[in-house]
């Protein structure tokens, strides 16, 4: 597995795999992040992980000091998941000083945690717009836990007729339903207890949506199914799968989205309908 750590040694590294899969992250891996890396390699191209903590993406009062990081960790799980190449660039080498140009966003990106975090996708967007940029991907791997991610991105590709293909990869989950991200560790015991009735909310939603059960009223039990967790929802509801748009009845495709404060945790999920 190579390491590159500075765009020269990311194009030398590059120049010697050809095109390459891309898994961009933030680190603090976890089976989901090993999931995207496993889809990457399936796709058959040899494939990079990207780690990089992007400030750009936080609000002011957000969590990027805490944001954990485990570098050591990280990269023994690469190389036994079998990436040929990590690219660990610094905050330097992804915004130096002179910067003038950002990624725009509207559409898919207003709503939802758009709304609640409203400088985070322009953050996420230029940052993967310069990972692409500098490793060139044919192809790069996102994971549907972030659904609304997801779609900014293949929006942002589509749009400025990025060459590098969008690969959704579905939610990895524990056994009891929790999806997996690096802010579970942050769940005090009782709390990680509690969390899972948030995908068993969604996911008894969405079965009686698709079965004709009046949306607003479904979706209203959902919230308090999520309440009497002990868990306080920014928002859950259904939208068209692609715009984000919410939808009143049910159109194909929709898919229930939500966010839940938890302790100091804000837990995301969504679920097909
Ligand atoms: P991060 O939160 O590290 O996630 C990296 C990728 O892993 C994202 O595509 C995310 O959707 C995916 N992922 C996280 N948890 C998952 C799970 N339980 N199942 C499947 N995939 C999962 O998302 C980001 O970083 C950043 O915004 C980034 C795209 C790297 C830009 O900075």
């Amino acid at each position: 597995m190579k390491l590159a750590r500075t765009l020269p040694e990311l194009r030398d590294a590059v120049a010697e795999l050809g095109q390459v899969g891309l898994v961009p992250t933030m680190g603090a891996l976890h089976r989901g992040h090993i999931s995207l890396l496993a889809a990457a390699k399936a796709g058959g191209r040899p494939v990079a992980a990207s780690i990089f903590v992007n400030p750009t993406q936080f609000g002011p009062t957000e969590d990027f000091n805490r944001y954990p990081r485990d570098e050591v960790g990280d990269l023994a799980q690469l190389k036994a998941a079998g990436c040929d190449l990590v690219w660990l660039p610094d905050v330097l080498t992804m915004y130096p000083p002179g910067g003038a140009t950002t990624v725009s966003l509207a559409g898919p990106a207003l709503n939802w945690e758009g709304a609640a975090r409203p400088t985070h996708f322009a953050g996420v967007a230029t940052v993967v717009a310069k990972l692409f940029g500098q490793v060139r991907p044919a192809a790069a791997y996102f994971g549907e836990k972030d659904w609304q991610q997801v779609q900014v991105i293949t929006r942002m590709v589509s749009d400025l007729h990025l060459p590098v293909e969008i690969v959704p990869v579905p939610t990895a989950r524990d056994a009891d339903g929790l999806a997996l991200s690096s802010r579970n560790r942050f769940l005090r015991p009782a709390e990680r207890e509690a969390a899972p009735a948030l995908y068993s909310a969604l996911a008894q939603a969405a079965g009686r949506i698709a079965a004709g059960g009046a949306v607003a009223e479904v979706l209203a039990n959902a919230k308090a199914q999520v309440m009497q967790a002990g868990m306080a929802p920014d928002y859950l509801a259904l939208v068209h799968a692609h715009t984000l748009e919410p939808i009143e009845e049910l159109a194909h495709p929709a898919r229930i989205i939500a966010a839940a404060r938890l302790g100091t945790v804000r837990l995301l999920d969504n679920v097909p309908v």
